[in-house]
């Protein structure tokens, strides 16, 4: 077995985004493109010799060969092991338990999370630090710096190693250590939520619904909520992991997790449900014919956290995405606690967990998290309401209205228009920055713009900027709509206008959201020229 060293041309577009590097699979199959990229990664972190990296993906299409030319890749740099999943599956919460735990070097995820997958869907990569979360602003830079100038890349000349069998291996003078992707995870959740009031609940006629959605969550799903919990085989759906997700999106929210909709605001409809996405670090939860927004599931979660025996001394503060709605800030308030507001990604999370300084963040696009791990993640937001549901003993629906009347309700929704030429979201976006200043102090029927900006943040742990973040219309009512283009598509450009509006009166929150934002919507779409901008007279999606 040799090293080989390849040359190669260094490829222009190879910026990772929210998270991590995207790409249709068929970018990821052209030659050299994954190996750059791997390569920049280890030239960027330059690991000590004999490190041990942790690996693993989501399974999609393109997963099983990518692992192949890493693990080679790994070998021929100079790495002592890589822990790697069998058959080369992680979630992407379990990834980041897995680096914790053994105290690896740091971690590359095999992941386009939400986004479809198979020949034609997408496929993605990303690297984490040894905290387990994902790497930094300024790691992502210099991998993408690395990644305009690479000449070449080191590659052992040696055959595949077999991954669907734990044990140890070698390849050339590295150790490939082939682990069950769940078993860690699921100590660590056992370790954190009171498995026997969960399992009582289930016992006891407590009906759930989950819908792994054809992704990663399929087996962790099964041996915690199925094996260990004693939930029926008839309560979990779409468990079976294929390569491209059974044709769907795998992302849990109201279009695209249909099938779960369709049972929880059906006859006979369970009283909890709850779906996972692609590498399984998203969730959405839904009561008997009720939505929790994620938003306000974030701050119920903070509500809540002392009934859980991980949470029970209490939170040290807590941290949403500035696009996430303020609902937790109010929980915030009243227990006295730190609220952090950062740009969205996770990555933004991890500074903060690390300093002690919050214990739950949350995303409005369906995130969820702790600093059990440095990943959102999609189960142990559903062990963490099943463990409230157990000790409430209320449903759903009457856990969030209680929510509302004492905190007020933050009414929340967000449009996204995927799809458009890049030039005219660009549009959109400038346009309104031109008008900042024309905008500030102008009123809308009952809304008047108290001010406008670019957020910006500065991490309170190492002081690194972040500018661009998002544009934030505020009004004086607390009410608010952003416009931000996503990081993480791989076709065009994606528009998401963000829509945030307080309510206090109890006599309003039975409205339907769409119904209190209608005003705002209307704002939202006058100020931002965007029908005469994109053409659009609809979202893609609305969640
Ligand atoms: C989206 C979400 C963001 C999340 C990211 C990764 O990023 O909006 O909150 O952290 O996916 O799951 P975006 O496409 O908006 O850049
Ligand atoms: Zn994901």
């Amino acid at each position: 077995m040799s090293i080989r060293t390849i040359t190669t041309q260094a490829f222009p577009d190879q910026k990772p985004g929210t998270s991590g590097l995207r790409k249709k699979v068929t970018a990821f199959q052209r030659a050299h493109y994954l190996e750059n990229f791997v390569q920049s990664i280890f030239d960027s972190i330059a690991a000590p010799k004999n490190s041990t990296l942790v690996l693993g993906g989501d399974g999609r299409y393109y997963n099983r060969q990518a692992i192949q030319t890493i693990l080679k890749m790994a070998a021929a740099n100079g790495y002592g092991s890589v822990l790697v999943g069998r058959d080369g599956i992680l979630s992407t919460p379990a990834a980041s338990c897995v680096i914790r735990k053994y105290k690896t070097f740091g971690g590359i995820i095999l992941s386009a999370s939400h986004n479809p997958g198979g020949p034609d869907g997408d496929f993605g990569i990303k690297y984490n630090s040894s905290n387990g979360g994902p790497a930094t602003e300024t790691v992502s830079e210099a991998i993408f710096a690395r990644s305009k100038s690479i000449t070449s890349y080191h590659i052992l000349d040696a055959a595949d190693v077999a991954l669907d069998t734990p044990g140890e291996y070698r390849m050339g003078g590295m150790t490939v250590q082939v682990i069950d992707p769940v078993a860690d995870y699921a100590e660590l959740m056992e370790s954190l939520f009171d498995f026997a009031a969960i399992r009582n609940l289930l016992a006891g006629g407590f009906r759930i619904s989950f819908d792994a959605m054809h992704a990663v969550n399929g087996p962790y799903a099964t041996e915690i909520l199925g094996r260990r919990l004693g939930a029926p085989a008839s309560s979990m759906i779409n468990c079976l992991p294929l390569e491209d997700f059974g044709g769907g999106h795998p992302d849990p929210n109201l279009t695209y997790a249909h099938e779960l909709v369709e049972i929880m605001y059906g006859d006979d409809a369970p009283d909890f449900g709850a779906a996972s996405d692609g590498d399984g670090d998203r969730n959405m939860i839904l009561g008997r014919k009720f939505f929790v927004t994620p938003s306000d599931s974030l701050a119920l979660l903070a509500a809540n956290a002392t009934l859980i025996p991980a949470y029970k001394k209490g939170l040290a503060g807590v941290a949403r995405s500035m696009p996430t709605s303020a609902a937790v800030d109010r929980v915030a308030k009243e227990l006295n606690i730190p609220c952090y507001e950062t740009p969205t990604g996770w990555k933004f999370f991890g500074n903060l967990m690390d300093a002690g300084r919050v214990t739950l963040c949350g995303e409005e696009s369906f995130g969820t998290g702790s600093d059990h791990v440095r990943e959102k993640d999609g189960l142990w937001a559903v062990l963490f309401w099943l463990n409230i549901l157990a000790v409430r003993k209320q449903p759903v629906e009457a856990i969030a209205r209680e929510h509302w009347a004492r905190f007020g309700r933050n009414v929340y929704s967000r449009y996204d228009y995927e799809g458009l030429p890049t030039a005219a979201a660009q549009g959109v976006i400038n346009h309104l920055q031109q008008n900042f200043a024309t905008l500030t102090g102008s009123c809308f029927g009952k809304y008047t713009v108290q001010m406008c900006d670019d957020f910006s943040y500065t991490d309170p742990v190492d002081g690194s900027v972040s500018k661009n973040q998002g544009v934030r219309i505020l009004f004086t009512d607390g009410s608010r709509i952003i416009f931000r283009l996503s990081g993480t598509g791989t076709e065009g450009a994606t528009l998401r206008v963000y829509l945030e509006a307080y309510d206090a009166a109890v006599s309003r929150h039975h409205l339907d959201a769409q119904v209190v934002l209608a005003d705002l919507i209307q704002v939202a779409l006058l100020i931002s020229e965007l029908t005469g901008r994109t053409g659009r007279l609809q979202p893609t999606v609305i969640t």
